[in-house]
């Protein structure tokens, strides 16, 4: 069955909206339409937090809150969720919810442009989190821009949350919130809103049929690239099919030394189970946009994205994970190495979509990767570098290198490889390995960085790999 109404949760109450436009943000929905205009719009491309909302999910009986940026979600993507907007963390005796008066009490707002952002920020992580610490603040807040108050007083509220005193008005409403979740039948949903299609499937079955009478539209995952083409090319984008709902395509399995990630899965999820077996793969993720991009963004959106500078493509391809695509034709397995043909373009075929990725579990490996940005936090790589070695008994028995920033497409230095593998494990190979990345890449100029720089940045992570590894030798030797 399929409905043309989404439908979610405001204020303890079910709101329908029926055919919405598909291209219309929740933001400019929130602030034109509902007429809340708590919630600001900044940079309207991801960057800032100052549209920052919240929205909770029935997982398991539970509500689990996440903050996204209102600016580039598509409204349909509401459908089945609990919106929770600034004006909505006042309790109904008009009192401050806990992490406002903490922006109160430690003088965390001037101007207030940013101040709806921050709060929205820390209401989540103030849910979603037993026990503060640096870390959990710095990352919640890593998405939200300030440029009058200052970061300490904020981080100074926010650390004070710590200590939770009381029940928030979302505790003492838990129960009706969770008997309206589970009042909203999410169905399949297809809207059609002028010349603009937008569908909702919620099977691989149904997705097939959906691709296969119209494959001329655009896959939807987190968004958090594809609704740029809306908010910041302006453009307008006909049919969007939503991979959201389709629950066989959230998940992460771990067989034979191998995880499989589903093409749905959110790059938070992601990041929280790496961990375990490449810290750097979680290192880099961290400084992965911000919480609200990978809250809602995928690998397979940034696979299918193949940006010079996707942050995930070179640790990938350095660990040689493979993808799977699905589509109307039958199932293929490719490696990631394969994959990327020139500039954005890649061997996906009309109607074929990502299914998952596969990433080997190496036994001996050493992992490293590096991303190099102008800013620490929420920002695009200048070059990424990512490097899988394994060596025994002082040899390099294998070696895979491939960087991000240095060429139209992220890949392989494949020449380098070949003068490090098999040789003993010394400074002077890899000073002469360095050398050889000039036969890998031909880096361009661009305003994030000149093409020397790139190159001397790629030889210089090379290098500091090597003395990183090299030092933790000495010290497990001592
Ligand atoms: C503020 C901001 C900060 C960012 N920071 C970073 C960063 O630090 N590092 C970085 O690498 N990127 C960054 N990005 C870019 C973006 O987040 C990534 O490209 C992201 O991985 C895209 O994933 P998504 O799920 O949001 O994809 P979407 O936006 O949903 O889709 C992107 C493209 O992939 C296609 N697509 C999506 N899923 C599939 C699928 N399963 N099969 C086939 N095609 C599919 C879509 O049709 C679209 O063409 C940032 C973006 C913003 C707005
Ligand atoms: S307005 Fe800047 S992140 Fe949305
Ligand atoms: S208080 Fe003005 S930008 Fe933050």
């Amino acid at each position: 069955m399929t409905s043309n109404i989404i439908e979610f949760i405001l204020n303890n109450k079910i709101h329908r909206v029926s055919n919405p436009d598909p291209n219309e943000t929740i933001l400019n929905f929130i602030r034109v339409k509902l007429k809340k205009t708590g919630t600001k719009e900044g940079c309207a491309e991801g960057g800032c937090g100052a549209c920052t909302i919240v929205l909770g999910e029935l997982i398991n009986n539970n509500i689990k809150y996440k903050a996204i940026n209102a600016c580039i979600a598509f409204l349909p993507t509401l459908n089945g969720k609990q919106l929770i907007l600034v004006e909505d963390l006042i309790s109904n005796d008009g009192k401050l919810h806990p992490v406002q008066n903490a922006m109160v009490k430690f003088h965390g707002s001037q101007c207030g442009f940013c101040t709806p952002g921050f709060v929205m920020s820390m209401f989540a992580m103030y849910k979603n989190h037993n026990h503060l610490n640096n870390e959990i603040i710095n990352d919640s807040l890593s998405g939200n821009l300030c440029r009058c108050t200052g970061y300490r007083p904020i981080i100074d509220a926010a650390k004070s949350l710590n200590k939770k005193t009381d029940n928030d008005k979302f505790i003492k409403l838990k129960k009706k919130t969770i008997s309206l979740f589970k009042k909203i039948k999410v169905k399949n949903v297809e809207i059609k809103n002028e010349n603009k299609k937008y569908f909702a499937p919620k099977t691989i079955k149904e997705l097939k049929t959906i691709i296969k009478n119209n494959p001329e539209s655009k896959f939807l995952s987190g968004g958090t690239d594809l609704s740029l083409e809306v908010t910041k090319a302006r453009k307008e984008i006909k049919k969007i099919i939503s991979l959201n709902a389709i629950k066989e395509l959230d998940f992460i399995n771990n067989k034979k030394n191998e995880i499989e990630v589903g093409a749905s899965t959110s790059l938070l999820k992601f990041e929280k189970y790496i961990k375990k077996y490449y810290p750097d793969f979680d290192s880099i993720l961290k400084r992965y946009g911000s919480v609200q991009i990978r809250n809602v963004g995928t690998i397979a959106g940034n696979i299918a994205t193949a940006s010079p500078i996707g942050d995930t493509l070179p640790l990938l391809l350095s660990l040689d994970a493979k993808i799977i695509l699905d589509g109307i034709k039958k199932r293929e397995l490719i490696p990631l190495n394969e994959f990327f043909i020139s500039y954005r373009k890649t061997k996906l075929k009309k109607g074929q979509f990502i299914y998952s990725i596969k990433i080997p579990i190496y036994k001996k490996n050493i992992f490293k990767a590096y991303k190099i940005s102008k800013r620490f936090d929420d920002d695009i790589s200048s070059v990424c570098g990512s490097f899988n070695i394994t060596i025994d008994k002082n040899k390099i028995k294998k070696i895979k290198i491939a960087y991000g920033g240095m060429s139209e497409i992220p890949k392989r230095a494949k020449n380098t490889e070949k003068i490090l593998i098999n040789s003993n494990f010394s400074e002077k190979i890899f000073n002469k390995a360095i050398k050889n990345l000039e036969k890998d890449y031909k880096p361009i100029d661009d305003m994030r960085a000149s093409k020397s720089y790139r190159m001397e940045v790629a030889k210089n992570l090379l290098m500091k790999c090597f003395l990183e590894i090299k030092n933790k030798k000495i010290l497990r030797l001592n």
